[in-house]
């Protein structure tokens, strides 16, 4: 994946993803489905075309998190204001980037949620009007799904049933990927996600957002050893997560160390942390692996670019005889072609929403509120 980014004048910096070779061009056979996928879940605004579910043809992101890092998260009355702002422009790129017009499209396709409701809105409200104006059709897609969908796009021969690491700033999800489109839940975070622990942890070492990048760097110099921080292990739910009580262990200790004026190694913190995150994830992973009796483990979700996750979980599928599938990182964080990527199979499904659909900021996954009209 070749990246090319600009720098905009309030900030916001605007990505352009490219596959190495040129994209193909539009349809080459009338079975072809092309499809403007649009994202604007939290502070990304992208829009992307996608043929048949694993081509990109363009991929736009308009990434607002400079905006943001002075609050030291996402506020999100920036966030809709900046997606009103530029996902037209997103729009306009990805359908020109791709050479295509709207009279090619064969659908356009739209996160619905979870994300923050205004941001989501921006989105929603966007395919609805281009839905409308086309006479296309409209596809609402689940933001995990797609998630889950981005590792399609450069593993053209995975197929499920696979198990799929969901890790992102919302959700932390041990998922069974039965079919396209069926999701089987066999884990989830009984309190924070791993993201949000990654982040917290950022900002009590001073770190600053976002914390999993910063995290990501600074483990990279540290000693993974140095301290010994808690993995915890849910006796009656055993793929379950929870990242509380490491977190607080981890403030605890930053918290003691400036009470006795000791000096904090926040490389040090940083590692250690990682690698309670990293091994619980991983570990959990391959479990439901063998337990299951699948060979195909898959992470997605904006987490899935941390590095020592990546590497651990290449060492531990290799030992176990499992394939081991992840997206380049660029595709882990919230983009739209993993969106059209989720939607192609819902088209071929017959999923289509009506113009009613509306953004619902927690919805669950694999518990879709679906539309069907026929002919459309
Ligand atoms: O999937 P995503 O872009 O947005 C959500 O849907 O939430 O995930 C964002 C989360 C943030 O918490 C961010 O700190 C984390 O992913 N993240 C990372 C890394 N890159 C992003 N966490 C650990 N290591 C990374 N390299
Ligand atoms: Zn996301």
């Amino acid at each position: 994946m070749e990246v090319n980014k600009k720098v905009e004048e309030d900030g916001v910096i605007f990505m352009s993803i490219k596959d190495k070779e040129d994209a193909e061009i539009k349809k080459e056979n009338k079975d072809d489905v092309v499809i403007l996928a649009i994202e604007s879940s939290c502070d990304e605004s992208a829009a992307a075309v996608v043929k048949n579910g694993r081509e990109v043809l363009s991929n736009i992101i308009s990434s607002q998190i400079a905006l943001h890092t002075v609050y030291g998260g996402v506020v999100p009355e920036i966030a809709s204001r900046k997606h009103v702002e530029k996902m037209n422009g997103c729009i306009r790129a990805a359908l020109d980037e791709a050479k295509v017009t709207l009279e090619d499209i064969d659908a356009v396709a739209v996160t619905y949620g979870p994300g923050l409701v205004g941001a989501l809105l921006v989105g929603v409200s966007e395919a609805k009007a281009i839905a409308f104006a086309t006479g296309k059709p409209l596809i609402g897609v689940h933001h995990i799904e797609g998630h889950i969908s981005a590792n399609f796009i450069e593993n053209k021969e995975l197929e499920p049933p696979f198990v799929c690491l969901v890790v992102s700033g919302g959700h932390s999800h041990l998922v069974v990927v039965k079919d396209y489109g069926e999701y089987e839940i066999i884990g989830q975070t009984r309190d924070d996600a791993a993201g949000e622990a990654f982040d917290k942890v950022a900002r009590a070492i001073g770190l600053g957002y976002p914390g999993g990048p910063k995290i990501d760097k600074a483990a990279k110099e540290g000693n993974p050893d140095a301290f010994s921080f808690p993995q915890a292990q849910i006796p009656d739910a055993e793929y379950d997560f929870s990242f509380s009580g490491l977190k607080s262990s981890v403030l605890n200790y930053i918290n003691q160390a400036k009470m006795q004026g000791q000096e904090l190694d926040a490389n040090d913190v940083a590692a250690s942390f990682q690698k309670a995150v990293v091994e619980v994830l991983t570990s959990h992973a391959i479990k439901a692996c063998k337990e299951y009796g699948y060979k195909k483990l898959a992470i997605a979700g904006g987490v899935a670019s941390n590095s020592g996750l990546r590497a651990l979980m290449e060492k531990e599928c290799k030992a176990n005889g499992i394939e081991f599938y992840r997206p380049s990182p660029v595709l882990c964080t919230d983009n739209a072609a993993m969106i059209g990527a989720a939607a192609y199979y819902e088209y071929k499904k017959g999923v289509r929403f009506g113009l009613d659909m509306n953004a619902v900021p927690n919805l669950p996954l694999g518990d879709r509120e679906r539309r069907f009209h026929a002919g459309k």
